[in-house]
């Protein structure tokens, strides 16, 4: 069901919060972040999908046209929909047996090194047609739209071939065509090594620099390239390569960076303009303040912290301190973050990375929207930004990131069409 911009004006009413994070048109840093700009008993209005107004309910009463379509919101917080920018959601099967292995006390990396973790996706994946990639990706968004989250980055990364990268792209591409959810593609290929390339890597590296993102680029497939910059995957020299290669084809880039290995990634992002480093978990205050000054944004993922077992979180304090313009997502994935939960993620943040439920609501909102290059589109409920927002279930929009386990999302809208019933 793709959202078509509903023709006529729809009002919310009544939100016992309405948080519309207005305010200045770039990233949130320092106290900003805290800023969510909230309406008590608010309400907006929207036309043709568009936000027109915001304000308390009374005075949106007084703007409404007779035959306007009206959201009773009362009891509920009104948000924008959240906008997940670092997820992998185009994948075959699952690693529930990983999942195991590892709650017996295996590591992510041991059974990386023994053909399992990336690389058992990456089998399976590559058995599926691109019809069965759609029917699974078709069930992620599902799971997105539940959760409150109506823009998703998508990384390819599973296929590692030419012709299997470019159908996860297409399968996106499908995605974007067939569903609500606005999904934002990015090519992953330098994610792993694949096993008929492991004793030769650098033909790896020159297939993904002269035939995936020639490919990619003409057809205009992705919108970003990103890496798995980490010490046996692709090293920092590999790295700069690849993603000059990529910048050169005018892709933007996203990294993976500092993830398991402190190896430089965060600076090197800095060193090559990148719109955001991702993980993040290992780096210090050194990479810190590269990114400061070359205006990198971090995208942090404790999801995949938590759900590795793990227990060393990216440094968010010390990155807000410095006054970066942080991003939260969840990196939906099969092996380190199984979860599309933007709401997990949140509590995550609070309890772990002692960001405040306010903090991580714009990182998850606003930042992220900017981190996409959509700041002025979405990420905020103002006039002229689409109307994507959802209603949920409590009446402090705190209580996202203090309730967990327990789905607080009651209605999802995309460009002022509801996409749940
Ligand atoms: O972001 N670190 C690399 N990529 C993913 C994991 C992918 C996988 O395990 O399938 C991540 O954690
Ligand atoms: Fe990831």
């Amino acid at each position: 069901m793709k959202a078509r911009s509903v023709k006529g004006t729809l009002a919310v009413l009544h939100a016992s919060q309405l948080v519309t994070l207005a305010g200045p048109k770039r990233p949130r840093v320092g106290a900003e972040l805290c800023d969510l700009a909230i309406i008590s008993d608010g309400g907006m209005l929207v036309r043709d999908g568009a936000i027109v107004a915001t304000g308390p309910s009374d005075v949106i009463e007084r703007q409404m046209p007779g035959d306007v379509k009206v959201v009773d919101a009362t009891g509920r917080v009104v948000l924008p929909g959240f906008v997940d920018a670092h997820a992998h959601p185009v994948f075959a099967g699952n690693r529930v047996d990983e999942f195991e292995m590892r709650a017996r006390g295996a590591t992510y990396e041991e059974i990386a090194a023994e053909g399992g973790g990336i690389r058992s996706t990456v089998r399976k994946t590559r058995e599926a047609t691109e019809d069965q990639l759609l029917a699974q990706a078709l069930k992620h968004t599902e799971w997105f739209l539940r959760c409150g989250t109506t823009t998703v980055e998508a990384k390819s990364g599973y296929g590692l071939s030419v012709d299997e990268e470019v159908k996860i792209l297409r399968v996106i591409r499908r995605l974007n065509e067939e569903t609500a959810v606005e999904f934002v593609p990015t090519f992953l290929g330098a994610h792993a090594i694949p096993e008929e390339f492991q004793s030769a890597p650098a033909r790896y590296v020159s297939l993904v620099i002269d035939e995936m993102l020639p490919q990619i680029a003409d057809e205009r497939l992705a919108e970003f390239c990103d890496i798995f910059c980490e010490h046996g995957y692709f090293d920092l020299a590999t790295s700069r390569k690849i993603l000059r290669a990529a910048s050169d084809r005018g892709m933007e880039i996203r990294m993976h960076a500092d993830q398991l290995t402190n190896g430089g990634g965060a600076a090197l992002a800095a060193e090559l303009g990148a719109v955001t480093a991702d993980h993040l978990e290992q780096t210090e205050a050194p990479g810190i303040a590269a990114m400061k000054s070359a205006g990198v944004q971090p995208v942090l993922l404790p999801g995949s912290v938590y759900a590795l077992g793990k227990d060393r979180y990216p440094r968010a304090r010390e990155m807000i301190e410095a006054g970066l313009a942080v991003v939260l997502a969840t990196d939906f994935n099969p092996g380190s973050s199984p979860t599309p939960s933007m709401q997990m993620v949140l509590s995550l943040a609070a309890t772990q990375m002692k960001m405040t439920p306010a903090e991580g609501i714009s990182a998850a909102t606003i930042n992220a929207a900017y981190s996409l290059k959509r700041g002025d589109k979405i990420g905020s409920l103002e006039a002229g930004k689409l109307a994507n927002f959802a209603l949920h279930d409590c009446t402090d929009c705190r209580e996202l990131a203090y309730y967990f386990g327990v789905p607080q999302t009651h209605s999802v809208f995309v460009r002022g069409e509801r996409i749940n019933r």
